[in-house]
């Protein structure tokens, strides 16, 4: 029997279209002799669709991938709940059972912790960060926090929350430019993919940046603007997890302020992704290891992509943020890093899905009360 994996993808972030493109990579490359996907998509309104439906929003060149059973009837979200009391659940006969949930959701619902949590009460493993690594990935503030305490380098930052830069627009602006100056770079605290990510050059560009970042979160985060390289890496595993070799995003035009959303995922042909990156020895080893520090220091668990910034003016390694679902699309840094470091998509795929169903079983040990003890 195949293993039954559900590949929840679309949803209703502003990266929905990016994860249509990761689910077909992941559905394309998935190794079919072992594994069975099962298409779960959610629309851009909220909507799950049934397995049947689903296939319409993935590419053509995917169709053929889903067996007849797997796309009939209704897929059921029920696991084993024996261990979070979830007992009356019971499946359907009409469902689709699925035995792992990959859940490829990019930015908010998807990477925050909340579709995790939805698989948690279900009961079912599902690849990837948990609850508590997705949210603390997610919130640029709280990630911050947590590098600082594993004492990994960053750029200069302050945050602050929407309501106070609407009670007293003045005031914020005055703290933020003080503590960070100009240029500065403003991003909404829990989003993705550059949306609503804007540089500021004087102090009316930094309100006008403050809004727009507002429109999209509650609380916004400012930066130093560096001048820098952008060099990623790729983890991958549970409680040891190993780091791939570095990539690093060439950008061709330099003249472009900095890598937006159409930049990185349109495909322009002015920005390259080349592994390995360009650094030597030391700096790569560095690279590693900080990636693996940053993936404990949330906790995280299955995979996730560390994006740093190498300073050109004084060759200072920062890091920058943490994905914990990084982009699988085929023009995706993370799927090339590791094919760069040996270990092509598809093994990374079964290895993902090797380490979901581990961490659920590991997580199936604990005692959940006294009692049981
Ligand atoms: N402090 C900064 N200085 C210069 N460029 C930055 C800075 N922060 C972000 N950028 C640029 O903006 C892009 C998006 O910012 P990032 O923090 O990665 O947010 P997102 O979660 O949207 O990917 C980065 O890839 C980089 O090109
Ligand atoms: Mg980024």
């Amino acid at each position: 029997m195949r293993i039954r994996v559900g590949v929840i993808f679309g949803g209703r972030s502003g990266e929905h279209e990016v994860s249509v493109r990761s689910a077909a990579a992941v559905i394309e490359n998935i190794n079919k002799e072992k594994y069975e996907p099962v298409p779960i998509a959610i629309t851009h309104g909220g909507a799950w669709l049934s397995p049947r439906s689903s296939i319409e929003l993935l590419p053509e060149h995917v169709h053929n991938a889903f067996s007849t059973e797997a796309l009939d009837g209704d897929f059921a979200l029920i696991g084993d709940t024996s261990y979070n009391g979830l007992t009356s659940l019971e499946p359907d006969t009409e469902s689709v059972g699925i035995d792992v949930a990959f859940p490829v959701l990019h930015g908010t619902f998807g990477e925050d912790g909340t579709i995790q949590g939805l698989l948690e009460m279900a009961g079912l493993p599902y690849v990837g960060c948990g609850v508590l690594a997705s949210s603390c990935g997610m919130d640029k503030v709280v990630m911050k926090s947590l590098f600082q305490k594993a004492g990994l380098p960053q750029c200069k930052y302050a945050w602050l929350l929407r309501r106070d830069f609407e009670t007293d627009p003045d005031a914020v602006i005055g703290r933020i430019s003080t503590e960070i100056g100009f240029p500065a770079f403003v991003k909404p605290a829990n989003l993705g993919s550059s949306v609503g990510v804007s540089r500021a050059e004087n102090l009316d560009e930094l309100s006008a940046a403050i809004e727009l970042a507002a429109r999209f979160d509650r609380k916004v985060i400012v930066e130093e603007a560096l001048k820098m390289r952008e060099i990623e890496c790729g983890v991958l595993g549970n409680d040891e997890p190993l780091a791939s070799r570095p990539g690093e995003y060439v950008i061709r035009d330099k003249s472009k302020a900095f890598l937006d959303y159409t930049e990185k995922y349109a495909g322009t042909g002015n920005n390259e992704f080349v592994v390995p990156a360009a650094v030597s020895a030391e700096l790569e080893a560095k690279i590693r290891e900080m990636s693996i520090t940053a993936f404990k220091a949330i906790d995280g668990s299955g995979l996730a992509r560390v994006d740093f910034f190498l300073r050109t003016d004084n060759g200072m390694l920062l890091i920058n943020e943490i994905n914990t679902m990084p982009g699988l699309t085929d023009a995706s840094g993370y799927p090339k890093m590791w094919a760069g470091s040996g270990v092509s998509f598809t093994e990374v795929i079964d290895q993902l899905v090797s380490l979901a169903i581990e961490r659920h079983a590991d997580r199936s040990r604990n005692l959940t009360s006294l009692q049981a003890a």
